[in-house]
C-alpha cells in the first residue's frame, strides 16, 4: 500500500510570459478518486493541467504523483512517471486513423503491455473498434473525445488528465463517457477533470475543487459542493 496521494499538487504559480496565471494552486488526488476543478472560463484549469502535464514549467510549488516529484520535468517523463493527458481541444490528427492514435499513445510502452492496452481501450469504447481504420477527422465529437481518452490512457498511466471534455457535446453524451470511470478506476487509474460545467462536474466527481482567477476558492465533497450556494457566486463574481 502506498499511503501517499495519487497526485498532490502544493502552492503551485505558473504563468506564461509576464503573466501570472496560477497563483499558489494547492489540490490532492487520492488513489481511485475522480475529483473535478471546476471554473469559468479563464479560471486557470487547462494551465493547472497543462502545468501538471509538463507541457508548462512551474515558477514555483511542488507536484508529486505518489510521493515522487515531478514538477519541472518535461513533458514525456511526466508522462513515463505515470501521468496521462487528454488535452483541451482533443488535438487529434485529423488524417491520422484511430489505431495510430492508439499507437501512438503506447509508444513508450513494451509491445506486449501495448497490446493488452489497446484491448482495454477497444472493450472500454467499443464504438472505436468499429471505426479503428477511419480518420480521427471522420469521427463524431463524443467519438473524438473517447479516443483523446483512450490515446492519453495508452501511456498507461496512474492520473489522468482530463481536460474539459465537455466541450461541443451535448450533456448526454458526456454522462455516457463519465460511465467508463469506474473501469478506468478498476484499472488503477485516478481521475482529474477540469469542467466548466457545475452539473455535469458534480455529476462525474467524488470531491471537487472550484477554481477563480488561478486560485482555488472552494473544495469539499462534490455532494457538499452541489449544495452549496457560494459555487455560484464565484461563478458569479468573476
Ligand atoms: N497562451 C496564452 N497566452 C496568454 N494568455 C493565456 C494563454 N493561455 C491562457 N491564458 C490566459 O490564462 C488564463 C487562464 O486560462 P486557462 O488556463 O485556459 O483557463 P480555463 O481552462 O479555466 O478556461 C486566462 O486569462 C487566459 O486568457
Ligand atoms: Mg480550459
Amino acid at each position: 500500500m502506498n499511503a501517499a496521494p495519487a497526485l498532490s499538487v502544493e502552492a503551485l504559480f505558473a504563468g506564461i510570459g509576464p503573466l501570472s496565471i496560477l497563483q499558489g494552486v494547492s489540490l490532492e488526488l487520492r488513489s481511485g478518486e475522480v475529483v473535478v476543478v471546476l471554473g469559468a472560463n479563464g479560471a486557470g484549469k487547462t494551465t493547472l493541467l497543462r502545468t501538471i502535464a509538463g507541457l508548462l514549467a512551474p515558477r514555483s510549488g511542488e507536484i508529486r504523483l505518489y510521493g515522487e516529484a515531478i514538477g519541472g520535468l518535461p513533458a514525456h517523463r511526466v508522462t513515463r512517471a505515470g501521468i496521462g493527458h487528454a488535452p483541451s481541444g482533443r488535438e487529434l490528427f485529423p488524417r491520422l486513423s484511430v489505431g495510430d492514435h492508439l499507437e501512438l499513445g503506447g509508444t513508450f510502452c513494451a509491445p506486449s503491455r501495448r497490446a493488452l492496452l489497446r484491448e482495454r481501450m477497444l472493450a472500454m469504447f467499443p464504438v472505436l473498434r468499429e471505426r479503428i481504420h477511419q480518420k480521427a477527422g471522420t469521427l463524431s465529437g463524443g467519438e473524438q473525445q473517447m479516443l483523446a481518452i483512450a490515446r492519453a490512457l495508452m501511456t498507461d498511466p496512474k492520473v489522468l488528465l482530463l481536460d474539459e471534455p465537455s466541450t461541443g457535446l451535448a450533456p448526454k453524451i458526456v454522462l455516457a463517457l463519465f460511465e467508463a470511470f469506474p473501469l478506468m478506476r478498476a484499472q488503477g487509474v485516478s481521475i482529474l477533470l477540469a469542467e466548466q460545467s457545475l452539473s455535469l462536474g458534480f455529476a462525474a466527481a467524488d470531491r471537487a475543487y472550484v477554481m477563480d482567477h488561478g486560485r482555488i476558492a472552494l473544495s469539499g465533497s462534490a455532494k457538499e459542493l452541489a449544495a452549496d450556494s457560494r459555487v455560484a457566486d464565484t461563478y458569479l463574481g468573476r
